[in-house]
């Protein structure tokens, strides 16, 4: 396809997608606040059935919120339901997923020196991860586990590690990653339309015929719903960690996302507590001590300097052909990428002035990370990133 017409694509999908999740998360974030800040109702509303009321101001108006133990006396007349912002956002995401990274799945989900695989077989993969983790999921779910919460939070995520690592070593480091969140992703989007949703159909239905409502259906409900709460945190970090190729192209970027699945579940966790009024406030003391460990611990290694390469031997004509050679393809006036058709990121690396002002991000991520050039396309060395890592621990001379 034109990368011109896949590039409008990717971003109204991208746009439509964020929109989508915005609504999505905004909403369930709304509801768990709620559910949280419930008080006791005064009589005459306890009453009707109500178990919680909770009064709000926002937007210049006054908000009476009331939610009944079992269901009101009658069905209203106009009933909302919560669920096309959950699915919309599934699609949007599924059919980006698949624009970019399986119509694209050379560029962006191969990565040959990871695993040398086809583009069917790669696709294969991706799809199969995606629906398998939801069988695997739902198959838990089922079973006596469910009654154990705390043990079956603790096998998913053994069950997440697992998959991260087998896809670090099969796609593209950003392959991998988006492919742990579609599934998580797929999770959530499948809680809401395989059991949220039917439970809810049978309780509006008894409710209709007026009959006693079958508990069964709210706890399963619930263990989704409280799944999805945790998911909801680490999801969003993922979707954003492609900007942070750091994070994405470490050696053991899969025990990083772990680590940061840990991290951003316990603040979520510790926001639901606060809610309800029992705030552990080490909760977050820890989520932040482990951040700062895990920002120790990825580091990037220094370039040793001076010893190999004395000063002078650094050749400033040396430095621009590897830059010409390796990336100008993608960054340049006149890019010759047949994908990447203009300078990307707006990066222009044409002249030596050029790659002066680019100094720190030419060093972010083809020294740091090396996520440069994008998936080794142009096949940098070793030895070249340490050369163009000298000249800048160098000051990154012009003349
Ligand atoms: C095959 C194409 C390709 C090659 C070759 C390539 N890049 Fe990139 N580059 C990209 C794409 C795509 C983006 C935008 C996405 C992103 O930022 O991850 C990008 C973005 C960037 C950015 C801007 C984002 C930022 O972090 O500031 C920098 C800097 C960069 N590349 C540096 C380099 C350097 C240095 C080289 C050569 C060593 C290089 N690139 C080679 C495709 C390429």
């Amino acid at each position: 396809m034109d990368p011109y017409i896949t590039e409008w694509l990717n971003l109204i999908l991208r746009f439509a997608h964020v929109i989508t999740g915005i609504a999505w998360i905004g909403a369930s974030f709304y509801f768990v606040w709620l559910d949280n800040h419930l008080e006791k109702p005064p009589q005459w509303k306890s009453d009707k059935g109500i178990g919680g009321d909770l009064w709000a101001i926002h937007g210049g108006g006054f908000y009476e919120v009331a939610k009944y133990k079992h269901a009101p006396e009658q069905m209203p007349k106009l009933l909302h339901w919560f669920k096309w912002e959950a699915y919309s956002t599934w699609l949007t995401g599924f059919v980006l997923l698949a624009l970019m990274f399986y119509l694209g799945a050379e560029t962006y989900l191969i990565d040959p020196s990871v695993s040398d695989i086809s583009p069917a077989l790669a696709i294969t993969i991706g799809l199969a991860s995606i629906a398998g983790g939801w069988l695997v999921y739902d198959l838990l779910c089922r079973t006596k586990l469910s009654e154990h919460g705390v043990v079956l939070g603790i096998i998913l995520m053994v069950l997440i590690c697992g998959l991260s690592y087998v896809l670090s070593q099969t796609f593209s480091a950003r392959g991998a990653f988006m492919h742990v969140g579609a599934v998580v992703g797929t999770i959530m989007a499948g809680n809401v339309f395989f059991t949220i949703m039917p439970s809810q159909r049978a309780l509006v239905s008894s409710v209709e015929k007026g009959e006693p409502v079958d508990p069964s259906w709210g706890a399963k409900a619930k263990l989704r719903s409280t799944h999805n709460t945790y998911a909801t945190l680490p999801l969003i970090f993922i979707m954003i960690s492609n900007h942070y190729p750091m994070i994405f192209n470490h050696q053991y970027n899969w025990a990083v996302l772990m680590v940061i699945f840990i991290i951003t579940a316990a603040i979520r966790q510790y926001f639901v507590a606060r809610h309800k009024g029992n705030e552990n406030k080490m909760v977050l003391v820890a989520a932040a001590l482990l951040t700062v460990a895990l920002m120790i611990a990825i580091a990037p290694k220094k370039i040793e300097t001076s010893a190999q390469t004395p000063q002078n031997t650094i050749e400033v004509a040396q430095v621009k052909s590897i830059i010409n050679e390796r990336c100008t393809a993608c960054h340049s006036k006149k890019n010759t990428d047949q994908i990447f058709t203009v300078a990307q990121g707006g990066v222009i690396l044409d002249t030596l002035d050029d790659m002066k002002r680019w100094a720190p991000r030419i060093q972010a991520r083809a020294i740091d990370a090396k996520d440069m050039p994008f998936i080794n396309k142009t096949k940098m060395t070793g030895e070249e990133r340490s050369y163009i890592a000298q000249w800048i621990a160098q000051g990154a001379n012009v003349k």
